[in-house]
């Protein structure tokens, strides 16, 4: 795009800042928080109770999805996770997940985290990690490489695991409304080892994961978030708040 194009010494002095913020590991004044679990773990609810609840503390909050999130992501979504698209062969399927996520985070997550926003994100990495690297057999090292290629080494202040039973999250998307994607079709064994996955993900980095039983009320794990929420946003005092109040 020309119009963020940058030339001449101030546009060189922008580049060595973000350069030298990168290396840092600071990607700004804002947050990354990533909701992840199993199909059927109460993501979207639990999104939903967090998005409000910020808001209403007047934080300017960024709530996105993946694979999504982006004009390109969202074409990419339909690619890898609606049926009849022909045969999209694991590698494939990686790839084309880690494709969506580089745009997500050049296009989206990157420029929200640099205005001082709280990014919400339904899955990120660690989903590629478990149905990809772990659940589809192609390694986990491997599909960690490539997404932190992708992403240029993003990595989320926070990750909220729900981790849910294959056969609770099994019966929650039999209830849910609408047929099963291509991937939520697959049996429960496949979800087991998705669900190991994700805490080895979490058992990995605690200080980075927040681990629920995804099984509990709805409201109760709510409750069980704030103050993760509460320490962070202590934590980061120029956070944006948004033009027009709550
Ligand atoms: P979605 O409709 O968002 O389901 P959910 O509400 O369970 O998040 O579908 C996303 C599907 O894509 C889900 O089955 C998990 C899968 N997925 C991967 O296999 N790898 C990934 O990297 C991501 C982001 C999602």
């Amino acid at each position: 795009m020309s119009g963020e194009s940058v030339s001449g010494s101030a546009g060189q002095a922008a580049d060595v800042q973000a350069a030298d913020v990168a290396t840092a590991g600071l990607e700004g004044p804002g947050l990354f928080v990533v909701v992840e679990g199993g199909d059927g773990a109460g993501k979207t609810t639990q999104l939903d109770l967090l998005q409000r609840w910020l808001q209403e503390q007047g934080h300017d909050v960024e709530r996105t999805r993946e694979p999504g999130g982006t004009t390109v992501g969202e074409s990419i979504r339909e690619l890898v996770l609606e049926h009849g698209r022909g045969e999209v062969d694991p590698r494939t399927e990686a790839l084309l997940f880690a494709a969506s996520r580089a745009a997500h985070v050049a296009q989206r997550i990157r420029p929200a985290v640099r205005r001082g926003a709280i990014v919400l994100c339904d899955r990120y990495i660690d989903s590629s990690i478990a149905y990809q690297g772990a659940g589809r057999g192609l390694g986990v090292e491997d599909v960690a490489s490539i997404n932190s290629w992708a992403t240029e080494g993003l990595v989320p202040d926070l990750t909220i695991l729900l981790d849910v039973e294959p056969s609770t999250a099994a019966r929650r998307r039999a209830e849910r409304e609408g047929a099963a994607d291509r991937i939520e079709s697959a049996d429960e064994a496949f979800h087991g080892v998705l669900r190991a996955a994700f805490l080895d993900r979490a058992a990995a980095a605690p200080e980075k994961y927040l681990v629920l039983e995804a099984a509990a009320p709805a409201e109760q794990l709510h409750q069980a978030i704030r103050p993760a929420l509460e320490d962070l946003v202590a934590s980061h005092p120029g956070l944006a708040q948004r033009s027009g109040g709550a």
